[in-house]
């Protein structure tokens, strides 16, 4: 536990990043958030790489840069909410990391979705009952995990030393 870096999953919008940074301040540890690095790679915001070059391109940079992170010790790391559909992208993370996933109820995260449909080309378009079929469908691809916590009536903070209690009994 002590060397392995840290790999935090969940649905858009749970709080990866946040609480991911929060994690990091608290363990003296890097944070590496995967969605600003790609956007770093491509210059451009993420609704603009699905707009120019597609997802696929955008998974492709995911991929390489999850890679690129998770063969590195102590850090900790926020993956966007469709990573894991990449198998691949799974199996690195779980055999190389600690992997954490960030649970959330639909009826809390259906109050969020005010702030997150700008910047989330997945969610743009897409009615609320749309919204929630994928939520429902993207469960199954954070089933494998070695934490799990649930981060409903949690602040930040609150749901930052959840994380570490709970990887402290991994
Ligand atoms: C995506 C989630 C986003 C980002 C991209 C695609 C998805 O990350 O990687 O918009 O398909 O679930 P967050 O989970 O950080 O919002």
């Amino acid at each position: 536990m002590e060397q392995k870096s840290i790999v935090l999953i969940g649905f858009m919008g749970v709080g990866k990043t946040t609480i991911g940074r929060e994690v990091a301040d608290k363990l003296n540890r890097n944070f590496i958030d995967i969605d600003s690095e790609i956007e770093k790679a491509f210059d451009i915001p993420t609704t603009e790489i699905f707009q120019t070059y597609g997802q696929e391109t955008f998974r492709r940079k995911e991929k390489e840069l999850i890679k690129k992170y998770t063969q590195q010790k102590q850090l900790v790391i926020s993956v966007g909410g469709g990573a894991f559909l990449q198998e691949e992208v799974k199996q690195l993370c779980l055999s190389n990391c600690i992997v954490v996933f960030l649970d959330i109820s639909w009826d809390t995260w259906k109050e969020r979705i005010g702030f997150l449909t700008r910047t989330r080309p997945n969610l743009q378009g897409k009615s609320l009952g749309e919204i929630k079929e994928l939520f429902n469908e993207r469960q199954p691809i954070y089933k494998n995990h070695h934490v799990k916590v649930n981060t409903d009536h949690l602040n930040v903070d609150e749901a930052a030393y959840k994380v570490i209690n709970e990887l402290g009994a991994v």
